[in-house]
């Protein structure tokens, strides 16, 4: 998408950002429609947001994978609404062209349709966010229905479900026989149906994945989910190399954030050992006139 083109009256070659529009889920839509591929990531600060908004990235998941990566609970089940309020505000500081898409956490919608709806809308009037993402298949249809009635774009997700981890054994991949693929294949196709404007596929195998993709008219996403859905989503932190715990099969490593971050630390903690930090440079200084005075009156 990006275009080089020489600025005018210099000999600098710049890059040049063509004309954005803010993403929008009809926008989503219509990319599908023009087979152009999705692009998506997660963020959970001002920072991260801003630099994928600055970079291009199409839609940004505030992710309840924030509990793994970014809070360090073993799974994503601890994670609550305020806490994903708090990093979504921050993303929406960050962020002003992607589509802002908050993860309803654990136990945020599987109560009732009640609670779904009112913190669905939470995403949208405390968080900033634009659409709100929720797991599950046929047994969510009632709460992506209400939501989508309250006027709230829904993204589904099927597959690895991490939210439903201690009923699926572990973070393990899904559909794999052909019962369970047919059984994820109906639950797109009914999500579509309830309203979902888009759907996680997460862990699939990817020739399921693809199958998915092309029976539905509204765009898939898929990690772990080969490349024949109609977007990428990763993780930020895995992306990066900055959650060092594991990094799942799927992931593609393109910094090792984690390794940098140590390295400069150590030389910071060597460098205050031996002060050779701060230098002159660091520090702040004192006219001399000024110095003289205060040592004069100290002395007299
Ligand atoms: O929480 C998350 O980051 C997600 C993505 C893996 C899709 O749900």
């Amino acid at each position: 998408m990006s275009t080089i083109a020489p600025s005018v009256g210099t000999s600098v070659i710049q890059p040049v950002a063509p004309l954005r529009k803010k993403m929008t889920t009809t926008m989503l839509r219509q990319k599908k429609a023009r087979a152009e591929i999705i692009t998506m990531l997660t963020a959970y600060d001002y920072p991260t947001a801003l630099a994928e908004d600055q970079a291009g990235i199409d839609c940004i998941l505030v992710g309840d994978s924030l509990g793994m990566v970014v809070l360090g609970y073993q799974n994503t089940l601890p994670v609550t609404m305020d806490e994903m309020l708090h990093h979504s505000r921050a993303v929406a500081r960050g962020a002003k062209l992607a589509l802002l898409i908050g993860d309803m956490p654990f136990m945020s919608y599987q109560a009732s349709t009640e609670s779904a709806v009112r913190n669905a809308g939470r995403f949208l009037q405390e968080g900033g966010m634009e659409a709100v993402k929720l797991e599950g298949g046929r047994e969510r249809l009632d709460a992506v229905r209400a939501i989508t009635g309250a006027g709230i774009p829904v993204m589904g997700h099927l597959g690895l479900t991490p939210q439903s981890v201690n009923q699926l054994g572990g973070f393990r991949p899904q559909g794999r026989s052909a019962g369970a693929a047919k059984r994820l294949l109906e639950d797109a196709l009914l999500l579509e149906e309830a309203g979902c404007f888009s759907l996680v596929l997460e862990s699939v195998p990817a020739r399921l994945a693809e199958l998915v993709s092309r029976r539905l008219s509204i765009p898939t996403i898929g990690i772990g989910a080969g490349v024949g859905c109609d977007g990428q989503v990763l993780v930020t932190h895995d992306l990066l190399g900055l959650f060092d715990r594991f990094t799942p099969k799927f992931v593609k490593k393109y910094a090792d954030f984690h390794g940098e971050m140590q390295r400069a630390f150590s030389e910071y903690i060597v460098d205050v050992q031996t002060r050779a930090f701060p230098t002159a440079q660091h520090s702040v200084e004192i006219e001399e006139t000024e110095w003289q005075q205060l040592i004069s009156d100290l002395e007299g």
